[in-house]
């Protein structure tokens, strides 16, 4: 993947803060899919890019222990999911002053974190690319494999609820349009999970992150 040296830089530093719950392969996949979107939606690179490396760093700050309790099906503290935009955009903060980014693009960096999960409207059109290019993440192939051994939800329960909530999820076209390829990408697939999808009597659908 081939990114400007500045936001490689920017990947280093926040790569100790990615190395938990998945984040850095996490962080890579959504990567994959801002640069596609940047391709056709209006954005700035200079601030889409760095706040999609950024995003997450916060939950390092988060024992992983609890992270399951965060997100996911039936959230028992959901607070928590506050704390790693908050913290992140702190964390984001100082990487970027470190590196004497422009400070105009901080600012809104660090807006598109400190809301990336739970505020629902988007504040710029870079936003806009960041929240759907980290929600792409889980109709990727990896990302599938990765949300379904965690959630331990039935992966035909799991796929149908990604499709019904694309239109309700993606703010762009064109990730709504990327969502619905990979979907039939997904469905041609095997099972992939390593465990057995636990049972499941009560799943509340809409409360997955
Ligand atoms: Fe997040
Ligand atoms: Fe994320």
């Amino acid at each position: 993947m081939l990114i400007k040296p500045i936001h490689q830089k920017i990947f280093e530093k926040a790569k100790p803060f990615l190395r938990t719950r998945k984040n850095l392969i996490h962080t890579r996949i959504a990567l994959h899919y801002a640069l596609k979107l940047l391709q056709s939606e209006k954005g700035d690179g200079d601030v889409v890019i760095p706040a999609v490396l950024l995003h997450d760093v916060g939950w390092k700050t988060i024992p992983a222990n609890l992270h399951l309790t965060a997100f996911g099906p039936n959230p028992t503290n959901p607070k928590l999911a506050r704390v790693h935009e908050v913290e992140g955009a702190k964390i984001a903060e100082a990487i970027l002053k470190d590196l004497q980014y422009p400070s105009e693009k901080i600012k809104e960096i660090c807006r598109i974190i400190r809301g990336h999960d739970t505020r629902k409207r988007p504040i710029s059109r870079n936003d806009r690319i960041v929240k759907d290019a980290d929600k792409l993440w889980r109709y990727s192939r990896k990302g599938m494999v990765i949300d379904l051994d965690r959630f331990r939800v039935p992966r035909r329960v799991y796929l149908n609820f990604l499709e019904k909530i694309i239109n309700e999820w993606f703010l762009t076209w064109t990730a709504r349009e990327m969502a619905k390829r990979e979907m039939t990408s997904r469905r041609g697939e095997k099972e992939l999970g390593r465990q057995k999808p636990k049972e499941i009597r009560h799943f509340k659908i809409h409360s997955i992150e």
